[in-house]
């Protein structure tokens, strides 16, 4: 990380596991700066400075055996309290020479009942009763302890679950606190980061806005950058905050896909250009994604397509735009997360779901990427901050293909006109009902088959509308939302009446996994 967060800070040592990104997201939630490192930023020089504390996280390797991964030794005599979480408690236990052993019999996967021996400070009304459901992912386990640490807690597989030397403010726990599943999991961190770190609140996004401005003051100098605007939040945000640091020297480009929710490319051109004076350039090109989409049916092959047209189009613009030397982008902190590896060796490549994807090296512009150490909603509050239209900032996620991976198997301007209609009234009813904001994303879709129905006294013959409602965190697991009946009917009866070429609606009642939330 370039950036340095100059107040109280929580680092994360990340050893792998999928949701160290979640253990951020908890400690953030607490007001409190939390930044997740790999074992290699750890040479950085000054990188404990302003750290409150430590916490080393899960990962998939194992203590047992010569070879693991790990940190410098000294991290244990700098006198910042330390967390181990999963294989963080492995690690300690093994540094401070304790027993591990691997024990596949008694592997604990899943919710546990977890059960307290004893009182500690980082577990102050997490248990009931002396009792809670924790979430465990675990082969080995800790069976004897290191000298100094005391047993605060046990489940029926594992007698050390969770461990304390409180004299060296180092603590170990099994279970994972970040996930939901484990009730009350937040608490932990709450212990661990006031009761014991003495870490004070100052962690406020809003008061990121000017620095993250002047960052890019910094970077860009008298140079001019260019942006992508798709009036997507990020997008969005991106162009709002290079605007106010470079004026006019930001141009932004508004691709027309053609494949956007009804109105939604009118709206935001009106919005950028008049409400915010931004410099934008429309393109029209939804004649030209139509034509090479025709008769693809590939969802992959669709996006390929989709990816090159708008590559093209942008690379040709941004020759136009002399001495241009930067790409604003929207790169969130879970991307830059997910797209290395904990070891700290850079895969650098961005998702290729994301944005514009993998723009060609070889209009050698440089990336600048404001929203990196960002969530996602942190990005929609900052977007408050600097104005961003309600509209805008509350959005849901919307996929770059839009809704070209929504129209499943071959894409028509009919067809696009049938979903548009219907996703507006999805929509509408969502906003109306005051459910749009409890959702992660919501959408119609519309299927490859027509079915018989019955309209007044006609046969009719028509498509099947999909609508998907989804409750998420990040986008990587996700539940349906359940509706109630009354909703749903009147969701139906508002699709059919209102969009001539539907007569059938069905909700999608799949969580992710086994699905994804889009359906291509
Ligand atoms: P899935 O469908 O993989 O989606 O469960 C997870 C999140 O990613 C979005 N998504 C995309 N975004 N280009 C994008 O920019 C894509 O090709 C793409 N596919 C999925 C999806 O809307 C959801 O928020």
């Amino acid at each position: 990380m370039n950036y340095e967060y100059k107040k109280d800070k929580i680092i994360i040592i990340d050893f792998g596991s999928q949701v160290t990104k979640l253990i951020a997201r908890r400690i953030r939630d607490y007001k409190v700066y939390s930044e997740i490192l790999t074992i290699k930023d750890l040479n950085k020089k000054n990188i404990f400075k302003n750290v409150k504390g430590i916490i080393l996280s899960g990962g998939p390797s194992t203590v047992i055996g010569k070879k693991f991964p790990t940190i410098p030794e000294n991290i244990f005599d700098l006198n910042i309290p330390i967390l181990g979480i999963c294989y963080g408690l492995q690690l300690i236990v093994k540094y401070f020479k304790g027993k591990i052993k691997s024990n596949i019999t008694k592997r604990e996967f899943g919710r546990t009942l977890l059960i307290e021996n004893k009182k500690s400070l980082l577990t102050k009304g997490f248990f009931y009763k002396k009792k809670n459901n924790v979430w465990m992912s675990h082969q080995d386990s800790v069976y004897k302890l290191p000298k100094g640490f005391i047993n605060i807690a046990s489940t029926n597989e594992s007698t050390m679950t969770i461990i304390e030397n409180k004299k060296k403010n180092i603590y170990g726990i099994q279970f994972h606190p970040e996930v939901t599943h484990t009730t009350n999991g937040k608490l932990i961190f709450k212990n661990f980061i006031f009761s014991i770190c003495k870490a004070r609140k100052h962690w406020k996004i809003e008061s990121e806005k000017t620095r993250i401005i002047q960052d890019i003051r910094d970077t860009v100098k008298n140079n001019k950058v260019i942006c992508a605007l798709s009036g997507g939040v990020d997008s969005s945000v991106v162009a709002l905050l290079v605007n106010k640091a470079i004026g006019k020297r930001l141009k932004c480009i508004m691709v027309d896909t053609g494949l956007m929710r009804k109105n939604e490319f009118k709206l935001t051109y009106k919005i950028f250009k008049n409400k915010y004076k931004l410099n934008v350039k429309i393109i029209n090109a939804s004649k030209l994604y139509l034509n090479k989409l025709k008769n693809i049916k590939d969802p992959e092959k669709k996006r390929k397509i989709i990816g090159h047209i708008f590559i093209n189009i942008f690379e040709k613009e941004a020759r136009k735009f002399n001495n241009v030397k930067f790409l604003a982008q929207g790169t969130l902190y879970p991307d830059i997360i997910e797209s290395r590896s904990s070891t700290g060796s850079k895969t650098s490549k961005i998702k290729s779901h994301h944005n514009v994807g993998g723009l060609p090296k070889k209009m050698n512009l440089k990336l600048i990427e404001p929203l990196k150490e960002l969530f996602k909603d942190e990005v929609r509050k900052l977007g408050d901050a600097v104005g961003l239209v309600k509209s805008i900032s509350k959005k849901h996620p919307f996929p770059g293909p839009g809704l070209a991976i929504r129209i499943v198997g071959n894409i028509t301007q009919e067809k696009v006109k049938i979903l548009q209609e219907a996703d507006n009234i999805f929509t509408e009813q969502l906003i109306k009902n005051n459910l749009y904001d409890k959702i992660w994303q919501a959408y119609a879709a519309l299927l490859p088959v027509k079915t018989v129905g019955v309209m007044g006294d006609s046969r009719t013959y028509e498509y099947i509308c999909l609508i998907r409602a989804v409750v998420s965190e990040d986008g990587m697991t996700a539940d349906y939302y359940s509706f109630q009946k009354k909703f749903l009917d009147e969701i139906s009866n508002k699709i059919i009446n209102g969009v001539k070429g539907i007569n059938r609606v069905v909700y999608d009642i799949t969580s992710k996994p086994p699905s994804t939330i889009e359906l291509e």
